[in-house]
């Protein structure tokens, strides 16, 4: 049995770092894990300009402990009326790694989103251009569909259109959560691979309900019926180029999670390497965990690999009931859980 795994240091490909007080201490149990992460732009207001993706970059920066080594890349937030030129002036400065769309009133912090793709095939046009990924939540967002459809039915009506209008445009099919999504981007060409996060591979939609409701365990996409997390587990542990790391992890207080109308998004990040070697080990596959989260991922956005390492030991590592995050208390994902592995 494999009791220390060494792999190359990974990155998370999908983070809400928010803003203002937590910031610090946000980004910190990132940064603790991971060299690089691809920063959500998902703010109140969101960052649709170069000056505000480079203005959030330096407080995140500035809140990252300086012993720790750690890269944000920062996205710009997509509206119907996005300047194609100041996108490429975002790439060509050196402040935009990629872009998100959320389809208007997806999730959290999304009334400002893209209302139609028809509205940006001119910034479309420019990322395909200079290289830049597409990062998508894809999910349609009408109120007769089913919650539990909306991200098969968007594969249908959104992706598949927008693969075939930009045939060169790399796109990210951000923390896919059904088998549906897991197929279509196996079947895709490789300018089209997808994140996977923890709780999508630990946990279905029973879970959700078990005992009451649990509404740590509610994020969007929400999660699905067991078939489609066997088939997440299976995609990601495959060892295909497609399908890398992306936490999405996104803190939520105490009090707006367990709420009449609570917050979508699970905090992952302090255990999220445990959490995904867990997975792997399960399936009989942890010599492709490495692959999953520090390969696949840089290749496909064109970046190196790191340089460090990461090691993993199986030794029981206990997760707190609850966390503090500046003056917030968050309750974080495996809350009271003893993991079976240990960073470090
Ligand atoms: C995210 C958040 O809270 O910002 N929530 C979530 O459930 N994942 C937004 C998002 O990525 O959908
Ligand atoms: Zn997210």
């Amino acid at each position: 049995m494999t009791d220390t795994l060494t792999i190359r240091r990974p990155d998370d490909w999908h983070i809400h770092l928010r803003d203002g007080a937590m910031l610090k201490d946000v980004v910190n149990h990132t940064a603790r894990q991971f060299a690089r992460a691809i920063v959500m732009p998902n703010l109140k207001p969101p960052v649709t300009t170069v000056a505000a993706g480079r203005a959030y970059r330096d407080r995140i920066l500035a809140a990252v402990d300086p012993a720790l080594d750690f890269t944000p890349l920062m996205t710009a937030y997509l509206t119907d009326d996005f300047d194609p030129e100041e996108m490429r002036r975002g790439k060509l400065e050196g402040v935009f790694t990629a872009a998100k769309l959320y389809p208007a009133n997806a999730t959290t912090n999304s009334a400002h989103g893209v209302s139609d793709v028809k509205h940006i095939h001119g910034v479309l046009d420019v990322m395909e251009d200079v290289g830049m990924p597409l990062l998508v939540h894809g999910e349609v967002t009408h109120k007769e569909v089913d919650i539990f459809d909306r991200e098969a039915v968007f594969i249908d009506e959104v992706m598949v259109g927008l693969i075939k209008e930009h045939p060169g445009l790399k796109v990210v099919f951000e923390h896919i959560t059904t088998q549906d999504a897991a197929d279509f981007v196996m079947e895709a060409s490789d300018n089209v691979a997808a994140t996977i996060t923890p709780h999508h591979l630990h946990y279905n939609r029973n879970a959700m309900f078990e005992g009451g409701i649990r509404p740590h365990l509610y994020c969007l996409p929400i999660v699905k019926r067991e078939k489609h997390r066997l088939a997440l587990r299976k995609a990601a542990t495959s060892g295909s180029h497609k399908f890398f790391l992306g936490t999405d992890t996104a803190p939520h207080a105490i009090g707006a999670k367990e709420s009449a109308c609570g917050c979508a998004g699970v905090f992952n990040a302090p255990y999220a390497m445990e959490s995904y070697a867990l997975t792997f080990e399960e399936e009989g596959a942890l010599d492709k965990l490495e692959k999953f989260a520090s390969v696949n991922g840089p290749k496909f956005y064109g970046l190196p690999l790191n340089e460090g390492t990461m090691t993993l030991t199986k030794k029981d590592h206990q997760v707190p009931e609850r966390m503090t995050l500046s003056e917030t208390d968050i309750i974080p994902f495996h809350a009271g859980e003893v993991l079976a592995w240990s960073v470090g």
